[in-house]
């Protein structure tokens, strides 16, 4: 395949698996109240609609879907996968905006949700996305094998947590307050955990519903290890370089609030390479795993997340 059909086939794979997240994550947060539960406040509802709905790039989705796809693995099971991940990213993004976090005002070109609402309403929409993705991985509509879907919500845990996302989130906030400079490893660490490890567990969760082997797996971790640190790495290029139209969020707020990025500790054009090899190195892990033009839309995922302005 040209370099230009794999964009062009990239692009229109991600919008398809937006609108299908879309309409996914809309039926979820149907007012209909489900077996188990006893109302749906409206409020509530409306808030966490809000945080989920109509914006976002859906990169976790993406690559739930495409890597379930690699091994023909595709379907309703797999988008509720998707889903439940997009929930937790979406509670970590109005988590991370509350003021007593990064106190942001802006997300997804919109007011942030605690602008929108209000704190508590906030904190409880996110709550309430968190919990509500476990209940969607553990739900037999997800896998007809339970044992892949305890993998599935153990997997989600693990990432999302204590030793994941938000230990992750717990040591950005402390390197605000250290006054000796960031150490470029212990930057990598905590990106790994705030960032990487939710982007990780969407290739897992993929490999995990497609029955991957042993090796398929291995490198599939490769490269969404390698991803999720191009992604942070990108990230932090992209707050530095200040297009806030482009990215819907606020811009130049790191060097201000002295966050821990590799673009403090390095520089950005340092920071940018280290974006660039990192793609590199997700797309070789892609090879090494023997997929073949089968992996091609990931390949560009790789390249997409070092070259985006958004
Ligand atoms: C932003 O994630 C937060 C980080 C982990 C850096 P995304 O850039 O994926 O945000 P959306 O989902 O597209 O809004
Ligand atoms: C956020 O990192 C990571 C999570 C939400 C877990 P940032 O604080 O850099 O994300 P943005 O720049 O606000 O999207
Ligand atoms: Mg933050
Ligand atoms: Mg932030
Ligand atoms: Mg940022």
């Amino acid at each position: 395949m040209t370099e230009r059909v794999t964009a062009n086939l990239f692009r229109t794979r991600l919008d398809e698996v937006a609108a299908a997240t879309e309409t996914t994550l809309d039926t979820l947060l149907s007012p209909l109240v489900r077996p188990g539960e006893i109302e749906r406040p409206a409020r509530l509802l409306e808030a966490m609609r809000y945080s989920s709905l109509g914006g976002g790039k859906r990169l976790r989705p993406f690559l739930v879907v495409e890597s379930a796809r690699l091994f023909g693995a595709e379907g309703e099971g797999v988008l509720r996968a998707a889903a439940a991940l997009e929930m937790v990213h979406c509670y970590s993004l109005v988590h991370d905006d509350l003021p007593a976090m990064d106190d942001d005002d802006l997300r997804r070109g919109r007011p942030t949700a605690h602008k929108a609402f209000d704190e508590a309403s906030a904190i409880l929409a996110g709550d309430g996305l968190l919990t509500y993705a476990f209940d969607v991985l553990a739900d037999g509509a997800t896998h007809k094998d339970a044992t892949v879907r305890a993998d599935l919500v153990l997997g989600l845990a693990r990432a999302a947590g204590l030793g994941g996302m938000v230990g992750g989130q717990a040591l950005d906030l402390e390197a605000e307050k250290a006054t000796a400079p960031h150490q470029p490893q212990a930057i990598m660490t905590l990106q790994a955990m705030k960032t990487g490890a939710l982007l990780l567990y969407a290739v897992e969760a993929g490999a995990r519903i497609g029955g991957a082997d042993a090796d398929q797996r291995a490198a599939l971790v490769k490269y969404g290890r390698a991803l999720g640190a191009c992604f942070q790495v990108a990230d932090d290029i992209l707050d530095a370089e200040g297009d806030e139209a482009a990215l819907g969020k606020r811009a130049g707020k790191d060097a201000g609030r002295n966050k821990a990025t590799l673009v403090s500790a390095l520089g950005l054009d340092a920071a940018r390479e280290r974006r660039d090899m990192l793609a590199i190195d997700a797309i070789e892990a892609l090879e090494e795993g023997g997929f073949g033009e089968k992996a091609a839309v990931l390949a560009e995922a790789a390249r997409f997340t070092a070259a985006r302005r958004s």
